[in-house]
């Protein structure tokens, strides 16, 4: 499956893929950023979520893509839908880019896509994404597609041992149906 944008197409996962995107993955400019294993395979908490992961991407409850700019032809980053919620019609978003790439507007543009999937094709009514306190730069390509903060889980998740707050954010169907025009703009 492909979606096409302006600067970027986000496509299905290939192993090729992985391979460009594995030195990133284990990049601390990500993984302080993300709720990720810190170290994949390293331990038992990484194991864990390595099965989670693998049991909702087979299960169909999590959607992945990677993010591929028109102009540059590989895999730069990753966005995917999880904990989809199909009788709540309810999924959780998150991503992440490679920090070369960081600041071309790729992240915006992905949020963009994958909202109109989410809500145009999958019929979801809610996606919410949650961000740690300090990642303003995630707050803000939040904020540009429309997205509303909704509270914050009081440290709700441990991030290298420390328990840390999580901000939450969402946008409903009919928000995005309603400002679907200036979006186009975005
Ligand atoms: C957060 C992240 C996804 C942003 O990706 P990006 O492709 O660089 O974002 P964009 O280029 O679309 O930026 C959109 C806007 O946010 C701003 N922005 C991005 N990162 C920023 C930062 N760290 N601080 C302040 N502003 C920032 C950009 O300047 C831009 O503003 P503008 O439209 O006014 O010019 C990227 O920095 C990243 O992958 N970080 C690590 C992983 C992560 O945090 N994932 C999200 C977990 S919730």
């Amino acid at each position: 499956m492909k979606l096409k944008g302006e600067k970027i197409t986000l496509k299905s996962p290939s192993i090729f893929d992985y391979k460009n995107l594995q030195k990133d993955i284990r990049s601390d400019d990500i993984l302080k950023s993300v709720s990720i294993f810190k170290h994949p395979n390293a331990d038992s908490e990484g194991f864990r979520r390595t099965i989670d992961f693998l049991a909702d991407f087979l299960s169909g409850r999590r959607k992945y893509f990677v993010i591929a700019p028109i102009n540059v032809k590989k895999a730069v980053g990753v966005i995917n839908l999880s904990s989809i919620d199909w009788i709540n019609k309810n999924a959780q978003i998150g991503y992440w880019i490679g920090k070369e790439h960081w600041g071309k507007g790729y992240a915006t543009e992905a949020i963009k896509l994958v909202l109109k999937y989410g809500f145009e094709n999958m019929g979801l009514h809610k996606i919410y994404a949650t961000v740690f306190e300090e990642n303003i730069g995630s707050k803000k390509v939040l904020e540009k597609n429309g997205f509303c903060f909704e509270g914050i889980k009081i440290k709700e998740e441990l991030k290298y041992g420390d328990p840390k707050d999580l901000h939450s954010y969402y946008i409903l169907q009919s928000k995005y149906l309603a400002e679907r025009k200036q979006f186009k703009n975005v």
